[in-house]
């Protein structure tokens, strides 16, 4: 669908360093989306690990944050695999509230050796309420 989303990269000079990505159409979490009808939801934030550590990752979510805000929204959403703690500190360091909301997603993958494996991912969805600021000056 055209416009469904924003893909972010973030440079330094010709360097691309890491990127995410803006979904307009909300959470794609089932769980998620029926508990949060009206957020816009950052996913596929990724650093390269030569980068990370450095602020790109603050700086990729607060640009799609401003972008969000640009479209009029108000509640921003990241899901966060409950495997990944560290991803979850940057998130809450940032603002971003945990919900409780849980989904859950079963896939099979197949390693170099041609083993298949079964993956059981669980994914907590983190919310943000955005702040708006109105300003305005008087001579
Ligand atoms: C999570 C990630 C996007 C953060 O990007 P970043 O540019 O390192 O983030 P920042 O520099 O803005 O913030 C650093 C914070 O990220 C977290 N972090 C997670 N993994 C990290 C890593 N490998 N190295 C350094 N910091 C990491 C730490 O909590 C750190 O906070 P601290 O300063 O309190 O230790 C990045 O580490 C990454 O790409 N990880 C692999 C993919 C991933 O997990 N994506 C998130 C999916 S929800």
């Amino acid at each position: 669908m055209e416009g469904a989303a924003t893909y972010l990269v973030a440079w330094r000079g010709d360097e691309p360093l890491g990127a995410g990505m803006v979904q307009w159409g909300g959470c794609l979490g089932p769980e998620a989306r029926a508990a949060f009808p009206g957020a816009v939801e950052i996913n596929h934030v990724q650093v390269r690990e030569e980068f990370r550590g450095q602020g790109v990752g603050t700086s990729l979510i607060g640009a799609a944050e401003n972008l969000a805000a640009g479209r009029g929204r108000t509640q921003v959403a990241i899901a966060v695999n409950d495997e990944n703690p560290e991803a979850a500190r940057l998130y809450a360091r940032l603002g971003y509230a945990p919900t409780g909301v849980l989904d859950v997603s079963e896939y099979d993958w197949t390693d170099d050796d041609g083993v298949v494996h079964h993956a059981i991912e669980r994914d907590q969805l983190l919310v943000k309420e955005l702040t708006t600021l109105a300003l305005s000056t008087s001579d």
